[in-house]
């Protein structure tokens, strides 16, 4: 029985029990499945049949887990990945042909900037990049050779918020295929779907597996596109394992629950940082003073885990802020239970020019936090402290 509300269909959509009747799906640690007989592993491999022959293919742990997504962001099929940068990867090398041309938004995850910039270019595919406040200039971007339209919203790490529905509409006028990467706000937070994407890609690293433990992705989105990627992923390999698939379809169970209450900390997290004297700038989506607040209202049901701020002095108070942090983490992940912070322009983004950096929103105080689900008392007290621990006269760029 199917159902409308997508917490059911986290918690519902479950692989045919085995003879044993288990209440939860069982683990198939098995690399490859047998055959009745000849015919059997015949018809099998001529795709006459649908059913599992090696898990590099399928495997009924990872069937579930896509289902689950499938039914949360309204897809019809999709396949998953070792991790999300497999699931990007994969993706474009199965649609796009040598000499084809990408239009993608200029704030993008680093790695999937770099693929752009660096590997796709070998095949002598090329990119254009918009600026997220010109989607204006999108049309005049594009070329004969232009397939795609790529974006992320909200945007890593500062937080800013695209039009899918004009994305969409543009895509659909010019007969380009519309991707959006979806992590940052899970299908619980947002459908791109419904926005005219035809393909939307998932980091599962992040909130779906949402406890820090285990790498994956997902593409969903129309039966023709995911057989083309499927078809490419099964000879090239990048299929998530079946322990994996698991704990990410168990994971999906909790989804909605954990969203909400990452978003409900999130915000009081960002009303206690506008409120501190030693911040110049709080970016979050449901804050009213953000940008693209009234979007985000518009396409989002909760302003998401992710806030970005701008702490007072610059790189030097960045750093300084990051060492007096005592509870939260300093780690690359996000989307965990515990919350982690990061300051991007002397880490994840230090090599990229300033520049491009500054075109990104990545100015040199700007500290991303993934607020988890610690006591929001605890995550703001050691935030708190931090912030009053800077001396920030030290920064001759105080301001
Ligand atoms: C928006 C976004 N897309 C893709 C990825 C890549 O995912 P993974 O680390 O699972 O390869 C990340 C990782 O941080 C991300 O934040």
């Amino acid at each position: 029985m199917s159902s409308k509300h997508i917490e059911t269909e986290a918690i519902r959509t479950q692989i045919e029990r085995s003879q044993y009747l288990e209440h939860s799906s069982p683990m198939y640690l098995t690399s490859s499945y047998v055959f009745e007989d000849a015919e059997d592993m015949r018809a099998s491999f001529a795709d006459e049949k649908e059913r599992n022959i090696y898990s590099r293919y399928s495997n009924p742990n990872s069937s579930e887990f896509v289902e689950k997504v499938c039914k949360m962001e309204g897809a019809e099929r999709g396949y998953a990945f070792a991790s999300g940068m497999s699931a990007v990867f994969s993706t474009f090398g199965a649609l796009l042909d040598s000499d084809d041309h990408i239009i993608s938004s200029r704030s993008i995850f680093g790695s999937t900037q770099t693929l752009f910039n660096n590997i796709l270019p070998k095949w002598n595919i090329s990119t254009s990049y918009f600026k997220i406040d010109e989607l204006d200039a999108i049309e005049s971007l594009i070329q004969p050779n232009t397939k795609v339209i790529y974006a992320e919203s909200p945007t890593n790490p500062a937080v800013d918020i695209l039009d899918l529905q004009r994305l969409g509409d543009i895509a659909k006028k010019h007969n380009l295929l519309f991707i959006i990467d979806n992590c940052f706000a899970t299908p619980y937070l947002q459908q791109p779907i419904k926005f005219g994407a035809d393909l939307v890609i998932h980091s599962a690293t992040k909130l779906m597996d949402g406890q820090g433990r285990v790498l994956g992705g997902v593409t969903v989105g129309s039966s023709e596109l995911i057989q083309k990627i499927y078809l490419f992923s099964r000879i090239s390999g990048p299929a998530l394992s079946p322990f994996n698939s698991w704990v990410l379809s168990k994971s999906l169970e909790t989804l909605p629950v954990r969203v909400d209450r990452h978003c409900d900390n999130a915000l009081k997290v960002a009303m206690f940082l506008e409120s501190h004297e030693n911040v110049k700038l709080v970016k979050y989506p449901f804050l009213k003073s953000h940008p693209q607040y009234e979007l985000a209202k518009k396409q989002m049901k909760l302003g998401g885990s992710i806030v970005a701020f701008e702490i007072k002095g610059g790189i030097e108070a960045g750093r300084q802020f990051l060492n007096a942090i005592k509870l939260l983490s300093l780690s690359a992940n996000l989307g965990d239970t515990r919350t982690i912070v990061t300051h991007p322009a002397s880490t994840t983004h230090a090599k990229i020019p300033e520049a491009i950096r500054l075109e990104t929103g990545i100015t040199a105080g700007l500290i991303r936090i993934s607020v988890g689900l610690e006591h929001p008392e605890d995550i703001i007290n050691d935030l708190k402290q931090a912030l009053e621990n800077l001396n920030l006269k030290l920064y001759k760029n105080f301001n």
